[in-house]
């Protein structure tokens, strides 16, 4: 069968990607399959671009995981999501056990903003500048940020980007964007008022991090339109599809059938740019730690083999 990359290409589609993180680049039979560039055509890093790993004291950047990331890319010719710029979770100390004012924590966000992707500038197809900024039932999360700027921090970041890099594409990322109700109609509601205030906004990230059996293509889709009708594109930034274990044989079969029903609706939008999964293989993925009980949730299995979700994948495409 086609490679998923070449397959999302052929469709019109700019990408199939997976995330993938730096402890993991020493294991050669898992490097060699992210590496070959039908298979994925782009890489987002799973932790090194966040704040705790870029600046661990303030105003001391170490790029040094990004930078490999950004490498494995460029040798084999991927583009790059940048991930992440301004997040509530992965701050380091100094960010949060300090109380800065209004003023002060705006310059801190200036400064990483503009430091990280001043140093990737030319590199990074995507960044997501914001990540996670809902809650479930629509209004703002409360965090460091929120809490002493109010929603303001969202559109100094993105300012901040922009000026840094202003060929690269400007994203909010977010989770539960995939089910209709007051999340995704907080999230419509922001880009709609960013659109309306001038401040620069490309891209909507739908994280789709599932649970097997509760992929609606209907909602999914209806969301992406009311998100793409306002002029950005979207993305599916980090799918995986988790099942509760022991995985049986119709579990996998149901994963992939949840894969084909995901992909499909990126292929059916036409602003959808491109699909990356949250690591291609299960020997890496985050479901196992972050949702004790779950698993099994990539295309390819612990032994680096695919699953029936890769043929699904393929079906979607
Ligand atoms: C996860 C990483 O995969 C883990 O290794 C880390 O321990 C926690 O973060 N939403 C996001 C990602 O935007 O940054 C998260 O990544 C998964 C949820």
């Amino acid at each position: 069968t086609v490679p998923l990359n070449y397959a999302a290409q052929a469709a019109g589609k700019l990408y199939f990607g997976s995330a993938t993180d730096n402890p993991e680049l020493t294991d050669v039979p898992y490097v060699t399959i992210l590496n070959d560039t039908a298979m994925f055509g782009q890489l987002t890093p799973g932790n090194s671009m966040k704040w705790d790993a870029i600046e661990p004291e303030q105003n001391v950047f170490n790029f040094t995981g990004g930078d490999q990331i950004v490498a494995l890319a460029e040798g084999t010719g991927k583009i790059m999501r940048g991930h992440n710029l301004v997040w509530y979770s992965q701050l380091p100390a100094w960010v949060t056990a300090t109380a800065w004012t209004a003023d002060e924590l705006t310059s801190i966000i200036q400064t990483h903003v503009t430091t990280e992707v001043s140093h990737y500038v030319g590199k990074i197809y995507a960044w997501d500048v914001i990540n996670e900024p809902l809650n479930d039932n629509g209004t703002f999360r409360s965090d460091i940020f929120y809490d002493t700027l109010g929603s303001s921090y969202i559109s100094i970041a993105l300012r901040a980007a922009r000026a840094a890099d202003p060929n690269a594409k400007l994203y909010i990322n977010e989770y539960n964007l995939e089910y209709s109700g007051p999340k995704i109609d907080a999230m419509v509601q922001l880009v709609s008022d960013l659109k309306a205030e001038g401040v620069p906004i490309d891209g909507i990230g739908i994280e789709s991090h599932y649970i097997l059996g509760e992929v609606s293509a209907s909602e999914l889709k209806a969301n992406m339109l009311n998100l793409t009708s306002l002029g950005v594109d979207v993305a599916f930034t980090e799918l995986d599809v988790r099942i509760e274990l022991p995985a049986t044989d119709a579990d996998l079969e149901q994963q992939k059938s949840d894969y084909t029903t995901i992909v499909s609706v990126c292929m059916e939008v036409a602003d959808c740019v491109g699909v990356t999964v949250w690591d291609y293989t299960d020997k890496y993925s985050w479901i196992p730690a972050s949702f004790p009980g779950y698993g099994e949730a990539c295309p390819w299995d612990e032994n680096l083999v695919k699953k029936p979700a890769y043929d699904g994948i393929v079906a979607g495409l």
